[in-house]
């Protein structure tokens, strides 16, 4: 065995068992080996062959999450080499100049940052019913992180968008296992040549780590992470949408709702965009045995390109609903920490729900549109708790 994958590609997934260190997060071997995971401490490993890291929500209290517990989708093998030095990124397609650039020219074009939430289309998926396939995730495929690096249309300017220019297509440098198609998607002109939309180089000021797209990936704020291209190698302008696995079949949804087992023809439906209106709570925690006493409920929410206008909080169930207290740390793509101040007038078996409103008058449904591959779950939030 000559590396770590091929090790890894050795063992079956189905015989192991996940178990959090305290420092690091190994897989508990049946022998009693273990090896590291390349996720950080207290992730949840929700895919093992290529890592897809989650964030417990308990997490979520703070505005920026720090980049070791900023959750991880990848859909194939990250890329095993990746050298500053040697990395190049094209621009192409239907433009005046195709240019190469390399890290140290993208890093001389003006830099912008965007205090964005990233979140996975489907997160939450697990919470469909009835269930959907894919990776199962809880409700911690999300953060947000100030990206920075040059705005894309500086790029897509110095090469010139022919007037044929309609979608601008990324490509990163996964390694493509066997016949799984490449992760190619694209983006409308309009979002590629707002000025947030950037070649993000860092990430909370630090440079990308190789999980988040060393050495640079496309950030489109507010949108569905998957427009989020990482560890990018190419950018080519089309004249129309791209056609491909993670454009044409993948990423879609029904443009009327569906029932489970409804024959869904591509042409009745639409690319996912942008994010949903959402709220999570962070604490207290499913399950939690409180004393008597003050509680803080509290949490993150979330609303894409709009902005959240309020978040309300139910401690009876659904019966009531309070307002809670908004965070001051605000960005226009960025989620709001929320709290509210409980006292519990007795002892016993609580349900607390959160329920976001945005700016475009949306708020967080008591069950969400359900479609076949389980994207945007945005129900509103419920945890159960005991006081005693
Ligand atoms: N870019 C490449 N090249 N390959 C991928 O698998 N996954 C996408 C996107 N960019 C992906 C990618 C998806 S589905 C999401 S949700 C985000 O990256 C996750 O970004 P993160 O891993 O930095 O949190």
């Amino acid at each position: 065995m000559n590396s770590r994958r091929d090790f890894l590609k050795h063992i079956s997934g189905a015989a192991l068992v996940a178990s959090a260190a305290p420092s690091i997060l190994t897989w508990a071997l049946p022998q009693g080996q273990s090896v590291p995971v390349p996720g950080e401490d207290g992730m949840i490993l929700r895919s093992f062959r290529f890592v897809d890291l989650e964030a417990p929500v308990e997490y979520f209290n703070t505005w920026l999450t720090p980049v070791p517990h900023f959750f991880v989708r990848n859909h194939m093998h990250e890329p095993s080499e990746l050298g500053a030095g040697d990395w190049r990124v094209t621009v192409g397609g239907e433009v005046e100049k195709p240019l190469t650039l390399s890290l140290a020219e993208l890093s001389k074009i003006e830099s912008h940052s965007v205090v964005n939430t990233l979140e996975c289309a489907g997160n939450g998926r697990s919470l469909h019913r009835p269930q959907v396939p894919g990776i199962q995730w809880g409700k911690g495929a999300v953060g947000t992180a100030r990206f920075s690096g040059p705005r894309l249309r500086d790029v897509l300017q110095r090469a010139g968008v022919k007037s044929t220019g309609n979608h601008v297509m990324f490509r990163g440098l996964d390694e493509v296992p066997g016949k799984v198609p490449p992760f190619i998607r694209s983006i409308p002109m309009e979002k590629a040549l707002d000025a947030d939309t950037l070649l993000a180089t860092h990430m909370n000021g630090f440079p990308l780590t190789k999980h988040h797209g060393f050495p640079a990936r496309a950030l489109v704020p507010g949108w569905i992470g998957a427009a989020s291209c990482k560890w990018l190698t190419e950018i080519k302008v089309l004249d129309a949408e791209f056609v491909g696995n993670f454009m044409s079949t993948g990423y879609r949804l029904p443009n009327q709702p569906v029932k489970p087992g409804d024959a869904v023809k591509p042409e009745d439906t639409h690319p996912v965009t942008a994010l949903n209106v959402k709220s999570v709570i962070a604490g207290p925690s499913d399950g939690a045995s409180l004393k008597t006493g003050k509680v803080a409920v509290h949490g993150a929410a979330w609303a894409g390109e709009a902005d959240i206008a309020k978040v309300e909080v139910s401690t009876d169930g659904g019966a009531t609903w309070s307002p809670a207290k908004l965070g001051h740390d605000q960005a226009q793509y960025a989620w709001r920490l929320w709290s509210y101040e409980w006292k519990p007038a007795k002892v016993g078996d609580y349900t607390l729900l959160s329920r976001a409103t945005d700016s475009l008058g949306r708020t967080q449904p008591a069950t969400a549109v359900w479609n076949p591959s389980g994207y945007l779950y945005n129900a509103v939030d419920q945890v159960k708790i005991h006081v005693s």
